[in-house]
């Protein structure tokens, strides 16, 4: 497996690769990631750069965890060809703006994780894009973790927008339910325990006959557990507004426990 640091780098691990998968992460990285872009058959090459446009909390890019020795060394035993690791100046060049794409609507008319992170989505999109333009992928694939993150991506960059093909990769848990996630570290013990409610929640809410009864029992169980949300909803898994008959659901919730912030989700209802 190669580290690619330099444009130069990477330009001729490119020419050599002409149809490649691109993983982009911020590091601190799953395995099943880089192990679900191994499927597609192609060579993959994760990018590895924490995008300072997309954080609207400076204390939390200050603590995004940076571990390129270990990210490599798990890159490559799960079947990458490549990390690329670009400086900030390759990325955001000084004195030469980078354009932000066009926000879709599944950004900003649901009023979920852009109601609570301004600016976010804005950010991501233009690092994604630049990421994009970089390395040219004919596949892309991202967690469905963030999935208002990965809907956006998909139609803003997707294929129906000239852009690669973008797989989805399911979230990996813990024994105890909890969503696999770099934030997981911050959690004290007691705040560990609280944070199961969300995947407890989202079961419990699966099993309702209505999305109002799901949301509501989706509520019940967070503040069964202390944990306040800052959404716990049932929408429509594509636009993220409400629910459509015949169509496929999503239920989502983002909450604050202690000083971190999580965000989960799961199909709706649950398969009967
Ligand atoms: O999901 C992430 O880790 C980031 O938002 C991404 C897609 C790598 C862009 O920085």
């Amino acid at each position: 497996m190669q580290l690619l640091t330099t444009p130069a780098q990477l330009d001729a691990w490119n020419r050599a690769n002409p149809r490649r998968t691109l993983v982009p992460t911020m590091g601190a990285l799953h395995a099943s990631l880089v192990r679900h872009a191994s499927t597609t058959g192609q060579p993959t090459i994760v990018s590895v750069f924490v995008n300072p446009t997309q954080f609207n909390d400076p204390a939390d890019f200050g603590r995004y965890p940076k571990s390129l020795d270990h990210d490599c060394a798990l890159c490559e035993a799960s079947g990458a060809q490549a990390v690329w690791a670009p400086a900030v100046d390759d990325i955001y060049p000084p004195h030469t703006p980078i354009a932000v794409p066009p926000l879709p609507p599944v950004a900003t008319l649901p009023g979920l994780e852009d109601a609570h992170r301004p600016g976010h989505f804005a950010g991501v999109l233009q690092v994604v894009k630049r990421l994009f333009d970089l390395t040219g992928p004919t596949i892309a694939v991202f967690g469905e973790k963030d999935w208002q993150q990965l809907q956006l991506i998909t139609q803003a960059l997707g294929q129906s927008a000239g852009g690669p093909t973008i797989i989805p990769s399911p979230t990996i848990r813990e024994d105890t339910g909890l969503a696999m996630s770099s934030r997981n570290r911050f959690l004290s013990v007691p705040d560990h325990s609280s944070a199961l409610s969300l995947s407890l929640a989202l079961r419990a809410g699966a099993q309702a006959a209505t999305p109002a009864q799901g949301e509501s029992i989706m509520r019940e169980t967070l503040e069964e557990a202390g944990v306040t949300p800052e959404y716990a909803v049932i929408r429509d898994a594509s636009t993220l507004l409400a629910p459509r008959d015949g169509q496929p659901a999503r239920a989502l919730i983002a909450a604050r426990v202690g000083s971190v912030r999580l965000i989960d989700n799961m199909p709706w209802p649950a398969a009967r």
